[in-house]
């Protein structure tokens, strides 16, 4: 789809969502929730709150038993669990708080991994693939680690590489989970410059996760988990 449809319905639409953890009470129960298409929303809330639980839904990590998760026009409730992981796959950028790197890929192969899961995500960057994976390392200053593997790298490292996977090849929507909590204040800056730059240049969404109500200011909203969160009203 192109970017011009895409901006013709919001990056996210969420009704009625309620979600649980097995058979517990359930963690999220969203009435509505809507991200307009290019908006950059700073999302946060108290730990455990569900912050994390909702990314993971609306990349379709996890699937919702009531509800519609509508994600670029999808909607994830109606897909099969390959066909979430393959929409994500094509369409997602996922920093996730665990970083959730492949252990025995090096940093590079697990940067260019979603172009090579995804062949329309590929055909988004221009020229070779390891260029373009390159270029990335060289903005968040780890160009020298990209034959290292996972476990050979400091954790700030590893969330370097977990940002880079998931900026490449123009992602629509991009989803970041805490994505500054191991970085000194100058990487964080760099990783923040390179994450806005990628998002103007795709026109992309972005949802970012984090307890550090510093950074808010530079984006265009900040929604509080428990202003949407009826569940958490009835914890409480
Ligand atoms: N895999 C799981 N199985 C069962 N319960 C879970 C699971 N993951 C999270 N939970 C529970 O769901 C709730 C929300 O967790 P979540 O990880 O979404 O919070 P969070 O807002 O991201 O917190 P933090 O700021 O600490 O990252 C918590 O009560 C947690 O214990
Ligand atoms: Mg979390």
């Amino acid at each position: 789809m192109s970017l011009e449809a895409s901006a013709q319905h919001p990056a996210v639409r969420i009704e009625n969502l309620v979600f649980s953890y097995r058979k517990r009470e359930p963690v999220l129960d969203i009435e509505v929730l809507e991200v307009p298409a290019g908006e950059r929303v700073f999302l946060h809330g108290a730990s455990g709150s569900g912050k994390t639980t909702l990314l993971g839904l609306l990349t379709g990590v996890l699937s919702a038993e009531q509800g519609v998760v509508r994600v670029l026009g999808t909607d994830l409730t109606s897909l099969s669990g390959s066909r979430r992981d393959a929409f994500r796959g094509e369409r997602l950028g996922y920093i996730f708080q665990m970083f959730n790197l492949i252990p025995y890929l090096t940093a590079l192969d697990n940067i260019i991994l979603p172009c090579q899961v995804s062949s329309s995500r590929r055909a988004r960057v221009r020229g070779p693939l390891e260029d373009e994976a390159r270029r990335i390392a060289a903005r968040l200053e780890i160009t020298s680690l990209l034959d290292s593997r996972p476990g050979e790298l400091s954790v700030g490292q590893q969330q370097r590489v977990a940002a880079a996977r998931a900026l490449i090849g123009r992602p629509q929507l991009v989803v970041a989970d805490e994505p500054t909590s191991a970085l000194d204040s100058d990487r964080r800056d760099l990783f923040l410059d390179l994450l806005f730059d990628s998002c103007r240049e795709a026109g992309a969404t972005l949802l970012f996760v984090s307890h550090d109500r510093s950074l808010e200011d530079r984006f265009d909203r900040s929604l509080s988990l428990s202003d949407v969160n009826r569940a958490l009203v009835k914890a409480t």
